[in-house]
């Protein structure tokens, strides 16, 4: 008799974001006159930039010719990629990092949810309350906790971000690990300094523990005391993975393209407490389980690393950042505490009350879809998260319905 895995069983029904596209779609199909601005999940709105789109063009032109024809790349990413990464996005910053520690993929919701498989099933795990559901799903569908039990898994020491604590958790006393950080953050677009980071790789060490670190924001870091990677930081190419995306710097949600860094001196051990290097494993993950991103998305991705092709990317953050300023003190105005939107495409509000009702509310009322913070996690209640990510007039316009509703 074939059986499940019974782990699945562990989890809510549906990913949080297929439960909102659920509730959303079932709204616009009893009310189809009222249409509703979406700026719940994070999915840009706005085309690729100019750069991106000619290098598109260009590659999909030599797909069409024999001489230029690409069948299979290699799995990890084609080197003119990974050295324009490593050269621009680390060397420049003062990081260490190798091409060959580069694995181009299809997206950081894939790689931080696949990085778990490289690690035992009984270590002890860290992750943030709130927190992006996949680093806790794929743990549980791994089996590397217990039930749900009121809200929290059994098995996960969980690192409360609060308003008391400004929504960066602090480095805790109990021994984890696997340490799971996203910064800037999601759901709270709350950024972390160079110190706090530092506590983090210091914990690692102490505890000989592995950081993954979730940067698919940095893009929207403005503030030029913040660091971008956690490479930036003494010590950490010998405890931290670090996940990247091109979806939200330059407009790929749809594209996909994005990168995992693994740097050769990070290491696990095994029962005989042997070390064995992570990048070998990731490696041997990733070349038995994909192929690689396709040739012409690559190369669109390698535009962004163009003149045209920054000025481009910064011009769409930018204007992603001007639609989170207008959020951020819209909300505030109606007297809600935010935090996030000024290093981070989205802002989180203390809404002071059920979030689930206050999401019904905000789409009935106002036909405005936002993200119940309850969906990220337990801390999460009593929020809601507000995506920066839809064209101006229709930011404008989901403001002045929400303060409508609200009156
Ligand atoms: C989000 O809304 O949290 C993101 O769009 C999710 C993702 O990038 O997968």
């Amino acid at each position: 008799m074939i059986r499940i895995n019974e782990n699945y069983t562990k989890l809510a029904a549906s990913y949080l974001f297929a439960d909102i596209a659920r509730r959303v779609n079932a709204y616009t199909a009893a009310h189809p006159d009222r249409p509703v601005i979406r700026l719940g999940i994070g999915d840009v709105t706005e085309p690729l930039p100019a750069a991106c789109v000619e290098a598109l063009h260009a590659a999909t032109d030599e797909m069409a010719q024999r001489a230029t024809f690409k069948g299979y790349g290699p799995e990890q990413g084609y080197a003119f990629l990974r050295e324009l990464v490593a050269q621009r996005d680390y060397a420049d910053r003062g990081c260490a990092i190798g091409p060959d520690e580069v694995f181009v993929s299809d997206g950081s919701k894939c790689d931080s949810g696949n990085i778990q498989e490289i690690f035992a099933t009984d270590i002890r795990l860290a992750i943030p309350d709130p927190v992006y559901p996949v680093y806790v799903d794929t743990n549980v569908m791994a089996g590397r906790t217990g039930a749900c039990v009121d809200g929290r898994y059994e098995g996960i020491l969980y690192l409360e971000s609060t308003a008391a604590n400004s929504y960066v958790p602090a480095v805790p006393q109990a021994p984890a690990d696997l340490v799971y950080l996203c910064f800037p953050n999601n759901p709270t677009g709350a950024v972390a300094t160079r110190q706090q980071l530092a506590a983090w790789v210091d914990y690692a060490k102490r505890n000989r523990a592995v950081l993954l670190f979730d940067s698919a924001y940095e893009s929207y870091i403005r503030d030029p005391a913040i660091p971008h990677s956690i490479y930036e930081i003494e010590g950490a190419r010998d405890v931290a993975i670090e996940f990247r995306s091109f979806s939200k710097t330059a407009g790929f949600t749809g594209t996909r393209c994005a990168y995992t860094v693994v740097p050769k001196t990070v290491v696990a051990w095994d029962r005989e407490g042997r070390p064995h290097p992570l990048y070998a494993l990731w490696n041997r993950r990733h070349t038995t389980k994909f192929n690689g991103v396709s040739y012409p998305i690559q190369r669109a991705a390698a535009a962004v690393y163009t003149k045209e092709g920054r000025i481009q990317t910064r011009a769409l953050t930018d204007f992603y950042l001007g639609n989170a300023e207008l959020i951020r003190s819209a909300m505030g105005r109606l007297g809600f505490p935010c935090v996030g939107g000024d290093n981070a495409p989205y802002i989180w509000v203390n809404i002071g009350r059920d979030s689930w009702e206050f999401f019904d509310l905000l789409l009935e009322r106002a036909q405005v879809v936002c993200t119940p913070g309850a969906g990220f996690g337990k801390c999460g209640e009593g929020h809601i998260r507000i995506s920066a990510f839809n064209s101006r007039a229709n930011v404008e316009q989901a403001l002045e319905r929400i303060a409508a509703a609200l009156k």
